[in-house]
Order: C-alpha cells, then sequence, then structure tokens
C-alpha cells in the first residue's frame, strides 16, 4: 500500500554518460555565433588597443589628469603630477613603458576573472563555443591542470585591483584641480574620470572572490549580520558583473584615449569651471 513518502523511482536500466549520439555539431537553429563572434570582436579591439597605448610610453599625463593606463604613474615623466603617486621608479630603466609593470595586476585581474574566463574560452578557444554546441577538442581537463590551474589566483588578483582602484580614486581627486593644480575646478575629463572610477568600483566589488570575502566561510549568516548586509548587496552587483565588465573596459580605455589626446595637443580641456 502506498503511503505517500515513497521516493520517485530511477530508470535503472543501462545508463551511458557520454554524449547523446548526435552526429550532428548542433541543433540550434538560432544565430547562436553572434555572442562569440561580437565578444572576440569586443576584445581584439581592447588588446590592440592597450597594446598599442602600454608600449607607448608617452602622451600619458595631461595636468591635472593622468592615464588610468599607467597609473600608479611611477614614470619619470610624470614629475610635474603634483600631489599625485608618483614615484619615478621606472621609464628610465631600458627605456621600460611604465605602464607595462602596472597593467599586470589590472590585466591579471581580469584575464582570471570567472565573466572573461568564459568569455575568451567561448570565443577564442570555442570550448565551448555556446550552450549545446560541441566543441572541437577532443579531450577536456577543465582548469584542473598547468596552466589553466593558475586561475585559482584570481582571489589574490583581486586584492591587487582593490590598491589599484584606490589609487585611481585618488588621481580622480586630484582632477578637481586645474592645470596650475588649483583646487576647486571641474573639466570634462574630470566627469570621465568619475565615471570611470566609479565603474571600475562597481566591477571590483561585484567580483565573484569579493562576494566570498564578504559571506564565505560563514556557518550562520545570524550570526553575522553586517557581512550578511554586505554579501548580500555584492551579491546584487554580482549579478550585473559581465555588463560591469565591458562598461568598465570600455571607460577605461576612453579614460585614456581622452588623456591621449589632451597630452598629444589635440584639444584643450573644456573647463566646467
Ligand atoms: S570574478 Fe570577475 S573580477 Fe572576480
Amino acid at each position: 500500500m502506498a503511503t505517500g513518502t515513497e521516493r520517485p523511482q530511477l530508470n535503472t536500466g543501462v545508463h551511458d554518460t557520454s554524449r547523446a549520439a548526435i552526429t550532428a555539431r548542433h541543433l540550434r537553429t538560432d544565430r547562436w555565433w553572434l555572442a562569440p563572434a561580437a565578444t572576440a570582436a569586443g576584445l581584439l579591439a581592447f588588446i590592440v588597443y592597450s597594446t598599442w597605448r602600454a608600449f607607448g610610453n608617452a602622451h600619458y599625463y595631461a595636468a591635472p589628469y593622468v592615464s588610468p593606463f599607467y597609473s600608479p604613474c611611477l614614470a619619470q615623466n610624470c614629475e610635474t603630477m603634483k600631489g599625485g603617486p608618483n614615484l619615478e621608479i621606472f621609464g628610465g630603466w631600458w627605456g621600460i613603458s611604465p605602464a607595462l609593470i602596472i597593467l599586470v595586476f589590472p590585466l591579471g585581474f581580469r584575464m582570471t576573472c570567472y565573466y572573461y574566463r568564459k568569455a575568451y574560452y567561448r570565443s577564442f578557444w570555442a570550448s565551448p563555443p555556446a550552450c549545446a554546441v560541441a566543441e572541437p577538442h577532443k579531450k577536456y581537463s577543465g582548469e584542473t591542470r598547468f596552466p589553466l590551474i593558475l586561475q585559482n589566483i584570481h582571489r589574490y588578483f583581486f586584492y591587487a585591483a582593490v590598491l589599484v582602484a584606490v589609487i585611481l580614486t585618488w588621481d580622480t581627486v586630484l582632477a578637481f584641480r586645474n592645470s596650475d593644480y588649483e583646487w576647486g575646478h571641474m573639466g570634462l575629463g574630470t566627469i570621465l574620470m568619475v565615471i570611470n572610477i566609479a565603474l571600475i568600483w562597481a566591477y571590483t566589488i561585484s567580483c565573484h572572490s569579493c562576494r566570498h570575502v564578504m559571506g564565505g566561510k560563514l556557518k550562520h549568516f545570524s550570526k553575522h549580520p553586517v557581512r550578511y548586509r554586505l554579501w548580500g548587496w555584492v551579491g546584487k552587483l554580482n549579478h550585473r558583473h559581465m555588463q560591469l565588465a565591458w562598461a568598465s573596459l570600455i571607460s577605461v580605455a576612453l579614460a585614456d584615449f581622452y588623456v591621449y589626446l589632451l597630452a598629444s595637443g589635440v584639444f584643450d580641456d573644456p573647463r566646467l569651471f
């Protein structure tokens, strides 16, 4: 007699754990290739632009703005940036661009980001290119072996990214000056810097590692109400992580390009007051 508490019966037939025996690579009829193609185009455009700028070693400072690609400005040609985090360490060493040293941290943060990993695995390695589309590779070892196991250092890049964001925040405060370093001024560049740092913070805080820092390893949220609240806020931002990843990538390139235009004399910064 049925008691109402029985578990549903499992199918006890032979269970094949391999892929379904479908000869077609996929059965999708939509334009599934559009998203990985657009992602590849966007990432390639950023890689080309940032490589050009990072190796350029010029036109990254136009008082009072410093390019986010070169900040903290550890270069000799930033010596006129009064009040900025300028240590003048690099620039004289074999002519090396200081951006190459600084960019290791924000680029490492983005390269190991959970979202970007998905983006470039799909768009560059087709692993897999889209949902329900078989990948061309015969073997799959995930991120369990070298070199992809190194993606686990993302949590440490998160701390470096927070430090870089703090420095960029200070750069943004310094942007409320004019080219004579007098406070209480604002130009179009100031607005771009503010938008850029807001997006960089939003992207950094929405990181999965940040979410873990806020609410991870707790057994009882009820005993940690502050961390629970912070975890909830970060979780809301985390839902927008992909959008914030792209928005902050575009804003950092735009802020850099704006400084490049000013520094190379294409036009002067329009002053609001
Ligand atoms: S998961 Fe994307 S920045 Fe951490």
